[in-house]
């Protein structure tokens, strides 16, 4: 392996060991209440995304207007979900942050918000690639929901 893949690797170790040991990491571990308290807004953060998103993207290809309801409920979920998500991850980062999953899913995650970032800009310049968009995006967010799922199982 070249040195410098090695190096990536010691230095993401190192950033694991310091989140998982750090002081939000012994809370998620040991509070009563923290981390079921996360995963449950975690859940809800990820219907909401995901519900409103697929209902944002079915009426774009349905070339119908889309409701902005949908854009302020998923916010609300993106928002829950990344603040629920690293509060998780912190208990067993060392582990979780090695799981192919896991390591799949944040690719997904970053894929889909390229979409949106990729639609805001291009879409009123390429009207036409804005159906594909709305695909590729409902695709994207409900494989992180599904992979988010299957973490505990690998
Ligand atoms: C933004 C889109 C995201 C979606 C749609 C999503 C979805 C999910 C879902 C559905 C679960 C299963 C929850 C359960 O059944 O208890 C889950 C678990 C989890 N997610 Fe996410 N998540 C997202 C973002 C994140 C982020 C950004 C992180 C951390 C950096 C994260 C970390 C975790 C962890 C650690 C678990 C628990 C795995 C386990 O069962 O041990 N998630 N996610």
């Amino acid at each position: 392996m070249p040195e410098f893949i090695n190096n990536i690797i010691a230095y993401y170790d190192t950033l694991l060991r310091a989140l998982e040991f750090s002081r939000l990491g012994g809370l998620a571990r040991s509070d009563v209440w923290l981390y079921p308290a996360a995963n449950t807004l975690h859940v809800l953060g990820a219907a909401l995304l995901v519900g409103a998103i697929l209902v944002y993207d079915l009426r774009i290809l349905r070339g119908r207007e889309a409701p902005r309801t949908a854009l302020v409920l998923s916010t609300i979920g993106l928002i829950l979900l990344l603040v629920t998500g690293p509060t998780m991850f912190s208990a067993e980062a060392t582990a979780i942050g090695h799981n192919p999953i896991f390591l799949l899913k944040i690719a997904v995650i970053l894929a889909a918000l390229i979409n949106v970032l990729l639609y805001w800009l291009a879409g009123p310049v390429l009207p036409r690639l804005v159906r594909l968009h709305a695909f590729v995006s409902a695709l994207l967010w409900t494989g992180a929901l599904v992979l988010g799922r299957l973490i505990a199982y690998f």
